[in-house]
């Protein structure tokens, strides 16, 4: 109790996030290293693969998934929402037409992640279930890189609005799709075998409070969730 009045006066705390949560990630660390500024903190990225792969070193004390793995070694925390929406170039035909059905939509051309990404997995299932397939143009290996892609008018494709807030969407369209945004939620997930430091417990007692991400996201939210 005395620690979090005062803020922890040493420790260190490792995180490895998947892409999407590059965006965020850093935010929250920002405001909690304001707390505890003595704090040693690490963070690495990767794909949702390469995160998993990590979760069998005993190297980081969390790890931040939108699609966790079925490992009943990682104790899971649900914290903040992620909402994957559709978007095209600003002058695209569809760009601020009303209830686009999915199909029209999936007709593309469509630029998907690299196998391992979350979000291609988050897409895949959601159009399976839906018996939908995508015409795929390209396979891009980077969030930021597919937002570029789509302005220079390659395609249309389906990104975490965490990717569209920060380094800003003008030049995108976000479209509106039925049935989407793909609501997923982001969690905090660790080892259940590795001890909780004082420094890993501040950082879950702060994640379970958050109720938004502490940065506007800037998105007109124009959709109301399976519309
Ligand atoms: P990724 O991240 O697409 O970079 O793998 C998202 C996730 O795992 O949910």
């Amino acid at each position: 109790k005395l620690a979090r009045l005062r803020g922890l006066e040493t420790g260190r705390l490792q995180l490895a996030v998947v892409t999407t949560a590059k965006y965020f990630i850093p935010h929250l660390i920002g405001e909690f290293y304001e707390q505890h500024p003595k704090l040693d903190i690490l963070f690495r990225v990767g794909n949702r693969q390469q995160i998993i792969d990590y979760t069998s070193e005993d190297e980081d004390d969390f790890y931040v998934f939108s699609h966790p793995p079925k490992n009943p070694d990682l104790e899971l925390v649900e914290f903040l929402p992620n909402r994957l929406l559709a978007i095209a170039p600003e002058k695209h035909p569809l760009a601020g037409r009303k209830k686009i059905p999915l199909e029209e939509f999936a007709s593309g051309p469509f630029l998907r992640r690299e196998e391992g990404s979350g979000t291609r997995h988050a897409i895949e299932r959601f159009l399976q279930e839906r018996h939908i397939d995508l015409n795929i143009r390209m396979t891009i290996e980077s969030n930021e890189a597919i937002k570029h892609a789509v302005m220079s008018g390659l395609g249309v494709s389906i990104l975490s609005e965490h990717t569209l807030a920060f380094g800003g969407h003008s030049g995108l369209s976000i479209l509106e799709v039925e049935s989407l945004p793909i609501i997923t939620h982001w969690y905090l997930a660790r080892r259940k075998s590795r001890p909780l430091s004082p420094a890993a417990a501040e950082f879950l007692e702060y994640a379970r409070n958050l109720e938004t991400v502490p940065v506007e996201s800037g998105i007109a939210w124009p959709l109301s969730p399976n519309q």
